[in-house]
């Protein structure tokens, strides 16, 4: 079952059934992005989410019929966020990437820009990830942050996403396209994309599923504006197509009082 709407400053919400078939629209859409942005200016750029609602989307993509479709040798991945750990580490949004997609498509290794989130120092981790962004788009920070034409995000329970969490410093960045990130609930630190780079994307794609979701998902889309409290709600692309890409059981409780 699919029912598309649009709720409030949402410009799209699309509930499907389940997981898998969350995951079958997800990889249509990120094909048919791929397929337009290559055509139009002859690359696609895209920025990953981490966590594990995104897994099964990597894995189709890297299968037929999406791998074959999918311009591999014209893309550039980049990453919404990393946690402070190696690429080898059990947590690392690099490291599942590398496993469910990476490792199994024809992607040229230049062409994928990891978050090196493992260093001593991530403020320089930032900065130089910020200008690998730079260069990659031929840009010039701090000024306008550069279009990605998609980015992939995921939800938290507790209405983080990439690694903008609740009450920390990111969250009110407004120069830096790139942050390290304390999160003291985690006690661990993260990089984190920043939401003036965030809502420069041509399309924002968020994955939500699981009736443990479907809570914050109404509070995001339906309560009241707190985004300190909820910083999913800072992600209001300006000019582009914001979709919610969400499974009925995370959509649960959508249209129902806030309480
Ligand atoms: C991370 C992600 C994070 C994730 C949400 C949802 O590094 O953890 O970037 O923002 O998208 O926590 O995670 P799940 O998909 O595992 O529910």
């Amino acid at each position: 079952m699919e029912s598309g709407r649009t709720v409030g400053h949402v410009s799209d919400l699309l509930v499907v059934a389940d997981q898998a078939a969350l995951a079958q629209e997800a990889a249509k859409r990120v094909v048919a992005i791929a397929e337009e942005a290559v055509a139009r200016c002859g690359r696609f750029t895209v920025a990953l989410a981490g966590g594990s609602t995104p897994k099964r989307l990597y894995s189709l993509l890297a299968a037929e019929p999406y791998c074959t479709r999918l311009p591999w040798r014209e893309t550039h991945l980049f990453w919404g966020d990393e946690r402070a750990v190696p690429p080898e580490h059990p947590d690392s949004n690099f490291g599942m990437a590398r496993a469910t997609l990476l490792s199994r498509v024809p992607i040229p290794a230049n062409q994928v820009h990891r978050m090196q989130a493992e260093r001593a120092d991530l403020d320089a981790a930032a900065s130089e990830y910020e200008a690998e962004i730079a260069r990659t788009f031929a840009a010039q920070p701090p000024g306008e942050p550069p279009m990605f034409d998609l980015i992939l995000l995921g939800l938290g329970p507790d209405g983080h996403t990439a690694s903008l969490f609740p009450y920390t410093r990111a969250l009110r960045e407004t120069k830096r396209w790139v942050a390290h990130n304390y999160i003291p609930k985690l006690k661990a630190n993260r990089l984190t994309l920043t939401t003036p780079i965030l809502n420069r994307t041509a399309t924002m794609l968020f994955l939500v599923s699981g009736g443990e979701k479907a809570a914050v998902l109404q509070a995001v889309l339906e309560g009241p504006p707190d985004p300190e409290r909820l910083p999913a709600q800072l992600i209001r692309p300006v000019a582009c197509r914001l979709v919610w890409l969400v499974d009925q059981a995370a959509a649960s409780r959508l249209g129902e009082k806030v309480p």
